[in-house]
């Protein structure tokens, strides 16, 4: 596996795999990983002849100085992760590398009304930062194929609008979610949760199946009220619970008029913020 911090070096290495038309895969990570993220190395290895992942913690993304500072940083670990996994190469950048000083890379996409629920509400600018930094990435490891996790459901969908709006030569690939043996969704920010918080944090996934039931019987509107109760009822703090089209995400009137239903939710266990989402149709 190697190892690049520059541009110009990893350039150089991908050229190898472009003079022979071999296609290029790409796994960008903020680090700190999980078996999530080797899942997406593993459909990577699959597809592609060269599988690249980035470690790089994108300050642009993050609306909260404190969140920025606390995002676990685990590059040694990482590194040894992404080898075992058979990894071929590894962009390490600093944030001079990825923002020179000079460069413009702010993305101009209208996301309309698809960054304007959820993590758009309550992260104002996140996606922005995320369209950026993809899009930054993206022209430099210029991949075929580029594997998203479905975790984050939302952000998938802004990059895949991202890629068809600029017409970017790339595949994106939605990647199912990987979850510990108590449901929680596998997260980077799931190593801040004591032991007693990583169970209470279970009851995030109990509630999105169990949606999946209350759908039977009760429109969306009563789902989401319900859920929002029931969790609050376990001591967990929902910033919100929301049925949404699976395309647009905007709020779903019943169960047969769009052709995929999604149950997204996010929730703050002591000072962790964490998200996880079921394709309900
Ligand atoms: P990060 O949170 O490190 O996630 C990197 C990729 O791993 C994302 O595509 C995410 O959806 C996927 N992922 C995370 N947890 C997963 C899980 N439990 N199962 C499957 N896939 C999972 O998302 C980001 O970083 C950043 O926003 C990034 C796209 C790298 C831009 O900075």
């Amino acid at each position: 596996m190697y190892l690049f911090k520059k541009i110009s070096s990893l350039r150089r290495y991908l050229e190898l795999f472009r003079n022979k038309n071999r296609p290029i895969g790409f796994v960008p990570t903020m680090g700190a990983l999980h078996e999530g993220h080797l899942s997406l190395v593993r459909q990577s290895l699959e597809a592609a002849q060269c599988t690249v992942s980035s470690i790089f913690v994108n300050p642009t993304q993050f609306n909260q100085a404190s969140d920025l500072e606390k995002y676990p940083r685990t590059p040694t670990t990482d590194l040894t992760m992404l080898y075992k996994a058979g990894c071929h190469a590894v962009f390490m950048p600093s944030v001079e590398e990825v923002y020179p000083p000079g460069l413009e890379t702010q993305v101009e996409v209208d996301f309309g009304p698809l960054a304007l629920p959820m993590e758009g509400r309550f992260r104002p600018g996140h996606f922005d930062g995320v369209a950026q930094v993809v899009k930054r990435l993206l022209d430099i490891v210029e991949p075929q194929k580029l594997f998203m996790g479905q975790k984050d459901y939302q952000q998938f969908l802004i990059v895949q609008h991202m890629a068809r709006t600029l017409e970017l030569p790339v595949e994106v690939i939605s990647c199912p979610i990987v979850r510990e043996k108590n449901g929680l969704a596998m997260s980077s920010r799931n190593q801040r949760l004591s032991p007693e918080q990583r169970e209470r944090a279970a009851a995030l996934y109990q509630t999105l199946q169990q949606a999946a039931s209350w759908a039977r019987q009760l429109s969306p509107r009563e789902v989401e009220a319900k859920a929002m109760e029931h969790l609050k009822s376990l001591g967990l703090e929902p910033e919100y619970f929301e049925l949404a089209d699976g395309q647009t995400l905007q709020p779903v009137p019943d169960y047969s008029s769009p052709a995929s239903v999604v149950a997204c939710a996010a929730i703050w266990v002591g000072g962790v913020r964490l998200i996880d989402n079921l394709i309900l149709k």
